[in-house]
């Protein structure tokens, strides 16, 4: 998909018609590997895939996904929250380029059971996943929807 075409097309999608397939997961996953974080510092962050209904039956706010990647940093801080919405946004554009739906979310965050994050590590960010039936097409954004200043 065009470049232009995909970032107005992406939307949030909170209702999933299944599992993806391991292909689609693989893509999103290296598109997010493929993410920007503050001094390049990867070691420090952790994609934790989420697929065991037993542990998803226990997250909250997480619209029924049949997965969840969860972002976790080792002692967050403003650099490291930034950098996992960068790195989470390359999976949602990803997710799109492979007509699987995808939504960020934060509300999961707190309900995630002990002992699928990696010790050591906060979840900082997530994002959740599965196909859709939703025909993406460009969106048409307010210009108005960020109220921008110009210093020229
Ligand atoms: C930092 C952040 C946290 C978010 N957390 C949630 C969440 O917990 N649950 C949810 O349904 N959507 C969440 N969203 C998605 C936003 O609600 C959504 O992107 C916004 O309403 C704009 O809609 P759009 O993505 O369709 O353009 C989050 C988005 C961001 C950037």
């Amino acid at each position: 998909m065009e470049t232009t075409n995909m970032i107005n097309s992406r939307k949030a999608i909170r209702e999933y018609k299944g599992q993806m397939r391991d292909w689609q997961l693989d893509s999103i996953l290296k598109a997010g590997y493929a993410g920007p974080v503050g001094m390049g510092e990867y070691e420090n962050y952790r994609f934790t895939v989420i697929q065991d209904e037993k542990v998803l039956s226990k997250m909250n706010g997480i619209y029924d996904a049949p997965t969840v990647i969860v972002i976790s940093v080792k002692d967050p801080g403003q650099m490291e929250f930034i950098s996992t919405g960068c790195v989470a946004q390359n999976m949602a554009l990803e997710a799109e380029n492979q007509r699987v739906g995808a939504n960020l979310n934060m509300a999961c965050l707190g309900s995630i059971p002990e002992g699928v994050i990696p010790e050591g590590f906060t979840p900082t960010f997530a994002i959740t996943l599965g196909l859709t039936d939703y025909e993406f097409s460009p969106r048409a954004i307010s210009l108005k929807r960020f109220k921008t200043n110009f210093v020229k």
